[in-house]
């Protein structure tokens, strides 16, 4: 009788810290090049490294972060999806101002009213998020919504669309801001990247 042959045993998952999109000076004053080499560096870095090693520990037929994130629970989906949202976030904020246009400044217009009044919610979401978290603009089933989202939670675990986010946990502040989170909100519709969100539409 033929020996059975074991199943090649699944390949180690590794993620890498994926490089910022810009430098890290690129969005002063809005944000500094010290919080980004902060947060960036060290905060997201972080939940990469964490992500890894609970990984060789807890090993997941996975291929991708989003599957990881999808399938993972307790503190592999914390750093997993922390991991991911912050790789959203940095793609999510631009060095050059930008305002909505085309087929998004009219679903925003559709959905919401108007560009102004997206606006207002997506900063009383982001304000309005007790301790840490995310605002998110979402395509829910076809629908823009404006979704917080509490610690390392994404609407992307959830199966929804995410077109763009605003990190509120503190440390994505408090260097130029120091505990103003409606200072920081309002400061980064000046940098929100609206090419990057109409590519994530449906
Ligand atoms: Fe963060």
């Amino acid at each position: 009788m033929a020996p059975t042959v074991a199943a090649p045993a699944a390949r180690q998952l590794h993620f890498s810290l994926p490089p910022l999109p810009y430098a890290e000076d690129a969005l002063a004053p809005v944000i500094s090049a010290e919080t980004l080499k902060l947060h960036h560096g060290k905060h997201h870095k972080k939940y990469i490294d964490t992500t890894n090693q609970l990984l060789e520990k807890e090993p997941l037929k996975a291929a991708s972060l989003e599957e990881v994130v999808r399938q993972a629970k307790g503190k592999l989906f914390n750093n997993a999806a922390q991991a991911w949202n912050h790789d959203f976030y940095w793609h999510s904020l631009s060095p050059k101002r930008q305002r909505p246009a085309g087929a998004l400044l009219h679903r925003l217009e559709k959905d919401f009213g108007s560009y102004e009044k997206f606006a207002d919610a997506f900063s009383q979401a982001a304000i309005g998020q007790f301790g840490s978290g995310w605002a998110w603009l979402v395509d829910k089933g076809g629908r823009l919504e404006v979704m917080p989202t509490a610690n390392a939670d994404t609407p992307m675990a959830h199966g929804i669309r995410c077109l763009l986010t605003v990190d509120v946990w503190e440390h994505a502040y408090y260097v130029d801001y120091r505990n103003e989170r409606e200072r920081y909100v309002s400061a980064i519709f000046e940098r929100l990247n609206w090419e990057f969100a109409e590519k994530n539409l449906g």
